[in-house]
């Protein structure tokens, strides 16, 4: 399309689709090598489910609450994405802990995940929602098609012509798999209604015992109101070229249920349509609302 940068373009590979410039296709195929640590710990997201929250909840947990972890450096250099180009001789001499995001589905990641060593957390979010935030995200990155408008975006979304491709398979599949891994599902309604216990599950997952003070510090830290006002926190120091600043922010709305503000009722009976189909096997539920 005309509107697309160049240089970045979504291009297939094994049934999925990578950033040109932004992935190599022969990097993430090498992904499944690398060698996993039982310290390593992973956050694995369908995109624009609350990745940098968790990225955010992870570092505080990490550094017991000193919120000076997460305002010297950036939160993709404090935890980064494995599917960059660049990451792997990085990962390899890293000390531990490594802390490590990814968008990507299931078979492309190390197969010591799949052995039970380190530790994944899954975090996903009602699909509605995270429709509506990837289409203002695609407005507001460079890397991404603008898409014409929100009809064009909902049929890109429902049939996973997008980065991460489908939400439903990407949900599914690593869900199914979760009894290989030392695997934690959490939910962003879940962050939104409790965060503190939220906050203690994953303390107790990784096996840091944190006092209620330094707990408090961490659920401080995180919230939609001191992420938005910490610029490491939320990508404000991104270049233009990747993120342009001028047509949005990452931290956007931070909400439950701004799919209704979106969404045509022939919108929502198609989606819920093709939910009860693809998801009729899985025992999750979302909330749509609060
Ligand atoms: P919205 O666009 O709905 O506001 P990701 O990091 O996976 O791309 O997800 C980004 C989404 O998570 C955005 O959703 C963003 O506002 C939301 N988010 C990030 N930090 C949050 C927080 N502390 N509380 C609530 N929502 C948060």
């Amino acid at each position: 399309s005309d509107t697309q940068t160049p240089d970045y373009k979504l291009v297939p590979h094994r049934q999925f689709y990578l950033i040109s410039g932004v992935h190599s296709p022969e990097q993430v195929d090498q992904i499944q090598n690398w060698e996993i640590r039982d310290s390593d710990i992973f956050i694995i997201t369908y995109p624009k489910s609350g990745t940098i929250w968790m990225q955010q909840i992870l570092s505080l947990i990490e550094a017991r609450g000193n919120v000076m972890a997460t305002k010297d450096q950036l939160t993709s250099e404090r935890i980064p994405w494995i599917e960059l180009i660049g990451s792997e001789k990085e990962f390899i001499s890293a000390p531990s802990p490594r802390l490590r995001v990814s968008h990507l589905q299931y078979k492309f990641v190390p197969l010591g995940l799949k052995q039970k060593k380190g530790k994944v957390i899954y975090v996903a979010r009602n699909p509605k929602d995270v429709l509506v935030s990837y289409y203002h995200f695609h407005k507001f990155a460079e890397m991404l098609e603008t898409p014409k408008d929100f009809n064009d975006f909902f049929g890109k979304f429902m049939e996973g012509k997008v980065y991460g491709n489908c939400w439903f398979e990407h949900v599914k599949t690593w869900y199914s798999h979760k009894d290989d891994m030392n695997f934690l599902y959490i939910t962003y309604e879940d962050m939104i209604k409790d965060l503190r216990s939220v906050v203690e599950q994953i303390s107790l997952f990784l096996g840091k015992h944190l006092t209620e003070q330094e707990l408090a510090n961490v659920v401080e830290h995180s919230t939609f109101h001191n992420m938005k006002h910490n610029p490491q926190a939320n990508y404000q120091m991104v270049s233009d070229t990747l993120l342009n600043h001028q047509k949005g922010t990452f931290m956007r709305k931070g909400t439950v249920g701004d799919w209704k503000n979106h969404f045509t009722v022939s919108q929502n009976e198609k989606f819920d349509r093709v939910y009860q189909e693809k998801m009729k096997d899985l025992p999750l539920t979302f909330v749509w609302d609060i």
